[in-house]
């Protein structure tokens, strides 16, 4: 069963620990995880053409033909090199390669692989780290945990290419009605601890595990449908300026967004009206709360609310959900295992987007995963679930 998606999200945050355990059962499973990984990454862009996989489909993305350079060049640099102790295999293609080094501005203009070269970077690499892991470990497996997850990160960002281009395989984006009732859930006042705690495999910003203190709130039950949207955008959503944030408001105004077209397109489908509206940017998602008289609820929120009904709110993981809070570090964060997974992305430039997509491989997705983007982007598989304001409070 190669294809991620098969798989059923509904259950995804119930069948999983906070965070899965830090060493694999043993080193064959291990092993054949990285591959079942790669298996999914190649058969995801098998019927892509040459030409769709080197193009530049968006100024927001990279070709694909670099997400697969870099994937085994991370695997490299982060496996075969820094925790095996080999030679980097490539440093030419490791600093290519390297998010940094390159970034996505300048991907369509530089000289990189073609698709069979980077299919063949790939292989030998994973060669290499294969036999080097068997010889010395895992470790702790944080190392290999990482760049396993790295490729299935990865293949959520190609997702989001595809999705742009027109080029998502058959069945895909697997969006679903929503069918449960609508409605809020109350979540009383009360502390409660966030992030994850110091056992197993979680990324730096997660931790440290910490008490957070939450006045009481209202969690949609639902994220925000296609016909939900249709109602705001056709209720003069895109034309109140008092639903918008000042930032949000010159946004739309400098680009001239008037409407959602993948929205009214999704909708307009077979089944389309109640499934999640999708690749909402945070600019819209936060005017769309406004206008229900309603905002976006904190991290903290988010977080409480899903620990507390694992299968409600937090757990249907269709889209991504914006939440109000700008990317910061934890008290105490200490950046593991390199600054620019997640410490060079703090500020107020970027939000945090908690739960999963319909794209998210189960392996990442948990109740304490953070993601993060630019107000603006509408690339991600993200929608809205409003929160308010206790009416008690
Ligand atoms: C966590 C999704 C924001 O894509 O920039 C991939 C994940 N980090 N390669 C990103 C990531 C390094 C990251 N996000
Ligand atoms: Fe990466």
């Amino acid at each position: 069963m190669p294809n991620t998606m098969s798989r059923t999200t509904a259950l995804k945050y119930a069948e999983l620990p906070a965070h899965s355990a830090l060493t694999p059962a043993s080193l064959e499973h291990a092993l054949a995880a990285l591959d079942e990984t790669r298996e999914d990454t190649l058969e995801l862009i098998a019927g892509l053409s040459e030409e769709d996989l080197e193009r530049v489909h968006s100024p927001i993305m990279s070709p694909l033909v670099w997400d697969l350079g870099h994937i085994a060049a991370y695997e490299d640099l982060w496996l075969a090199h820094r925790h095996a102790g080999l030679e980097l295999l490539r440093p030419d293609l490791a600093e290519l390669y390297d998010a940094f080094e390159t970034p996505r501005a300048v991907r369509g203009e530089i000289e990189m692989l073609g698709p069979a070269e980077a299919r063949d970077y790939l292989a030998t690499v994973r060669a290499r780290t294969a036999q080097a892991l068997k010889l010395g470990g895992l470790g702790d497996g944080t190392v290999y945990e990482m760049v396993l997850r790295h490729e299935c990160q990865h293949s959520e960002t190609m997702r989001q290419t595809m999705a742009i281009a027109s080029l998502l395989p058959p069945g895909e984006p697997a969006l679903t009605p929503l069918t449960a009732p609508e409605g809020w859930i109350e979540i009383p006042e009360g502390p409660f601890a966030i992030g994850a705690d110091d056992d197993g495999f979680a990324y730096d910003n997660e931790r440290p595990r910490h008490i957070v203190d939450v006045a009481a709130f209202q969690i949609a039950r639902h994220p925000v449908s296609n016909a939900s949207w249709m109602g705001f955008s056709e209720g003069g959503g895109y034309e109140r300026r008092e639903w918008w944030s000042a930032e949000g408001w010159a946004w739309k105004q400098e680009h001239d967004i008037t409407h959602h077209p993948a929205i009214a397109a999704a909708a307009g489908g077979a089944g389309g009206t109640q499934s999640p509206a999708c690749h909402v940017s945070w600019f819209e998602a936060d005017a769309f709360a406004r206008a229900h008289g309603a905002r976006l609820p904190t991290e903290a929120e988010w977080e409480k609310a899903a620990r507390r009904e694992l299968q409600t709110p937090a757990a249907i993981g269709a889209v991504w959900e914006w939440t109000s809070s700008a990317f910061h570090g934890y008290p105490g964060f200490t950046a593991y295992p390199y600054r620019e997974y997640s410490e060079v992305f703090f500020g107020e430039d970027y939000r945090v987007l908690r739960g999963s997509s319909w794209a998210t491989h189960p392996r990442v997705a948990s109740l304490t995963f953070r993601n993060w983007d630019l107000p603006p982007r509408r690339q991600i598989f993200a929608g809205v679930r409003l929160a308010r304001d206790s009416e008690q409070a």
